[in-house]
């Protein structure tokens, strides 16, 4: 039997390369090997409760996006978390088995309370808790993510590991599935690339968006004149354009050291790979978004299909947590 990979992305609006180098590259790579399990996570965007009223565009928007990536319906179960509404009381069987302390120490956390102080709500901190019910609910193994989700999977093998030591063994202890480029640095060259920061680029911007924001993005910041010398082991744009045109990567160090290439073509070269390299993903996005019936569609089936396996997993777990009447 095929293992199971489970994941999710959170409806923040369109994705951006951070998001597609660092988790949804490995979404459709494994897709032929595993049973996949694709989910737009709306409950985990209401934990910070911004721009609620773009919920529902932000789930098309990312859903497109993921589409257009490469997800294939045929293949994989793509669906909304909220649609298949399990997750709420496992959510809340998983609250049973979690220690506080642990949930307290999570560093995702400790940051979100400290930037939102005024913000800090009961929701907040279970959020790993409901990112594990995610998983578990799928019986998820194989967990693709990036790099920032590390100390949420730790803590879901541990909630598992719990679960399974009081209840019997119930579920696989899911493994994080990292790719070549697990930690996409933003724009301005020191952050995670993130909506938030608006340091990002989005899958769907166009070409002459990309173009414009690669141009006013950070590089080496201790090369002042076109004439020094660059350092590209702490520019940005020298890893993007080691990912996007792999093939150069050795030459252009070599350039960059010997003040052969300037910063300005540099990051020209790179909006130009980055826009051949994404160019048929917006053409299939724009396809996919002449057709919203058939993208909703996906969407409701995805749920159907989902809903046959959180049942089976939810039933068991009641059963072994003593809550099916005799
Ligand atoms: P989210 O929505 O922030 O991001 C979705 C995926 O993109 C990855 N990612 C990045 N990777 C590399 N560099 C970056 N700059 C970058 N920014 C984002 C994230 O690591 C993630 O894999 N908590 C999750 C959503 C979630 C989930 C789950 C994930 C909910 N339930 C169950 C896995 C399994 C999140 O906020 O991802």
């Amino acid at each position: 039997m095929k293992k199971r990979v489970f994941s999710g992305v959170r409806p923040t609006g369109r994705l951006h390369i951070g998001n597609y180098l660092g988790a949804v590259k490995n979404y459709v790579a494994l897709q032929d090997e595993y049973e996949c399990v694709y989910c737009i996570v709306d409950l985990h965007a209401l934990t910070t409760l911004e721009e609620t009223n773009r919920l529902q565009s932000n789930i098309y928007e990312a859903l497109l996006d993921l589409l257009a990536a490469g997800l294939d319906p045929e293949k994989s179960i793509i669906f909304v978390q909220s649609h298949v509404p399990e997750i709420n009381e496992l959510f809340t069987l998983l609250g049973m088995v979690t220690p506080l302390g642990w949930l307290l120490r999570v560093p995702t956390f400790k940051e979100k309370a400290r930037l939102h102080p005024q913000n800090i709500n009961y929701g907040l901190v279970g959020y790993p808790v409901l990112m594990t019910s995610d998983i578990v609910l799928y019986k998820g193994e194989v967990v693709p993510v990036g790099e920032d989700q590390l100390p949420h999977l730790e803590l879901a093998r541990e909630i598992v590991r719990r679960f399974n030591e009081h209840f019997g063994e119930t579920f696989p202890e899911p493994q994080a599935k990292l790719t070549n480029f697990p930690m996409v640095i933003g724009l301005d060259g020191k952050d995670k690339m993130s909506k938030s920061l608006g340091n990002h680029i989005e899958l769907a911007a166009t070409a002459e968006e990309t173009t414009k924001k690669i141009m006013s993005a950070v590089t080496d910041p201790a090369r002042k004149l076109r004439t020094d010398a660059g350092h590209p082991e702490i520019c940005n744009i020298f890893k993007l354009r080691s990912y996007f045109e792999s093939s150069v990567a050795t030459a252009l160090n070599k350039d960059c050291r010997a003040a052969a290439i300037g910063c300005v073509d540099c990051k020209k070269a790179l909006a130009a790979a980055i826009n051949a390299d994404l160019a048929p993903l917006r053409a299939r996005r724009a396809e996919l978004a002449a057709r919203p019936e058939y993208v909703i569609d996906i969407m409701q089936d995805g749920a159907r299909r989902a809903q046959i396996i959180a049942k089976q997993t939810l039933a068991e777990v009641k059963q072994k947590m003593g809550l099916v009447p005799i």
